[in-house]
């Protein structure tokens, strides 16, 4: 037998080396016993060093991702359920998409539950401000308690949100600090206070056994499990707003608010850029563009890519998001789906220039593999954000006509892209009543395997297109 000790810290890559280490060594999953942070546990076993074979390891692109996750489950059995699973899939190709398989649909389940509870952890933090006169930055500090042992794959997600700040969040089995970088410590033990401790009590608590942290409250989460509220000092608060809820939503009624205070600042404040905005020139719009940190695609694109075309223009063309090409030039519709759309305009006598030709989401969002950068579906949260800027185009331009290519500007002009291919060739209205001519995007074509049928969907493409020239004469 072979004994594995996974440390508490750094448990995924240590699990990874490990397995890596057993399978080059054909070490069979029934002759490893696996162990989490008790170095020596299995006094009987071999705890020689892993041999550092060189042979390499391939899997299932989806292996990774569900270990990731997976690795930090409460499970005891977790690592050796995953080496399994990375014995098997060397031999059984089609085992991950096998939901049937117990192994796979156990795993599958750990790391949904992992997943879940990494989430809880982003949502339900509350720090704590610690308020040392003596310290030359704010520091703040968060006592929490996850179902699984995520605190270490969470905390990036702390270090981005509040990486200019200080803080600390301790949890039974491992605690976090950040002062510009990520540090790991082992956890520690909830002290013994009451549940209605004063702010006070915690505060020198925290002062007491750590380095500083700081950090604000995040909003208040529509999905709060009891569990949670302990550490909540909101919580408190609960059955009373629970109680008083049909009251107060009366009083609500009755006085009509429509937008809480906090956020109608907010609000407010992107109303008036918007409005500056559509006044503003081409110039001014790309620089705010440029930016956007309205939702997190920014990060790995080489730029937003604006609309283009004349503001007067008659006709407006709404894609989903630059591709490789068009993120590379900043430029929309200049890729392969630009030139079959240039094609198909010119087929139908469209003059591209006399167009505004832009995209409902502005960053390209890829996976990269290898050298390539595979295009990715923006998601529902990404085409609301970037609503906000094709709503300033459409002001600025307010064209007679848009054409709404594919589900993403289906969904973002409409709320909903159900049913694109019923309403293909329809004309519907956006929300100011702006006439809505809905078709397929042009990179649909271009995935048809069948010259036949590509032909005859770029038929039906050139037919709308003539139809909306037809309109806008
Ligand atoms: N696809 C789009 O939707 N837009 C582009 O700009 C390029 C490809």
């Amino acid at each position: 037998m072979r004994s594995v000790d996974i440390p508490k810290i750094g448990s995924f890559e240590a699990w990874r080396d490990a397995a890596r280490a057993l399978l080059v060594a054909r070490v069979p999953p029934e002759e490893v016993t696996w162990s989490h942070g008790e170095a020596g546990a299995d006094l009987f076993a071999d705890n020689a060093p892993l041999p550092q074979g060189e042979g390499a390891v391939t899997v299932p692109k989806d292996f990774l991702p569900l270990a990731r996750l997976a690795v930090w489950h409460r499970d005891p059995e977790r690592f050796a359920r995953l080496y399994t699973l990375l014995w098997r899939v060397q031999t059984e190709k089609r085992l991950m998409g096998d939901r049937g398989d117990p192994l796979v649909a156990r795993l599958n389940a750990m790391a949904k539950e992992v997943g879940r509870d990494k989430h809880k952890m982003t949502a339900f933090v509350r720090f704590r401000e610690l308020g040392d006169p003596g310290a030359a930055r704010r520091q703040f500090a968060a006592w929490f308690e996850p179902t699984h042992f995520i605190a270490e794959p969470t905390a990036p997600f702390f270090a981005k949100r509040f990486g200019d700040m200080e803080w600390s969040i301790f949890t039974p089995d491992l605690t976090v600090h950040f002062d510009g970088d990520l540090r790991f410590e082992p956890g520690v033990v909830k002290p013994p206070f009451p549940e209605d401790a004063t702010e006070e009590l915690w505060r020198t608590y925290f002062r007491n056994i750590f380095n500083p942290a700081r950090l604000m409250p995040k909003a208040m989460q529509s999905e709060m499990p009891k569990k949670y509220w302990k550490n909540m000092p909101e919580a408190a608060l609960i059955p009373e707003l629970i109680a008083t809820a049909p009251a107060r939503a009366r009083a609500m009624a009755e006085a009509m608010p429509t937008i809480a205070p906090a956020r109608a600042a907010k609000v407010g404040a992107s109303l008036r850029e918007a409005q500056a905005l559509r006044a503003a020139g081409q110039d001014a719009l790309e620089t705010a563009l440029a930016g956007c940190r309205r939702c997190p695609l920014w990060e790995n694109a080489t730029q937003p890519v604006p609309g283009e075309g004349p503001l007067d223009a008659p006709l407006m063309f709404v894609g989903e998001q630059p591709g490789d090409q068009e993120d590379l030039m900043g430029r929309p519709f200049v890729g392969p789906a630009g030139r079959l759309f240039d094609d198909t305009l010119n087929e139908v006598g469209i003059d591209r220039d006399k167009a505004y030709v832009t995209n409902a989401v502005k960053h390209f969002k890829f996976v990269p593999r290898g050298k390539r950068r595979l295009h990715q579906n923006p998601n529902r949260d990404e085409i609301e954000h970037c609503k906000w800027w094709l709503g300033i185009e459409r002001e600025r331009v307010q064209p007679d006509l848009i054409v709404a290519m594919g589900g993403t500007a289906l969904e973002s002009l409409t709320g909903s892209r159900k049913n694109l291919l019923k309403r293909r060739g329809q004309v519907e209205a956006c929300d100011d009543g702006t006439p809505l001519f809905v078709t397929v995007h042009p990179s649909f074509l271009l995935r048809i395997p069948d010259r036949v049928r590509q032909n005859e969907e770029r038929a039906r493409f050139r037919e709308d297109l003539a139809r909306v020239r037809a309109m806008v004469g």
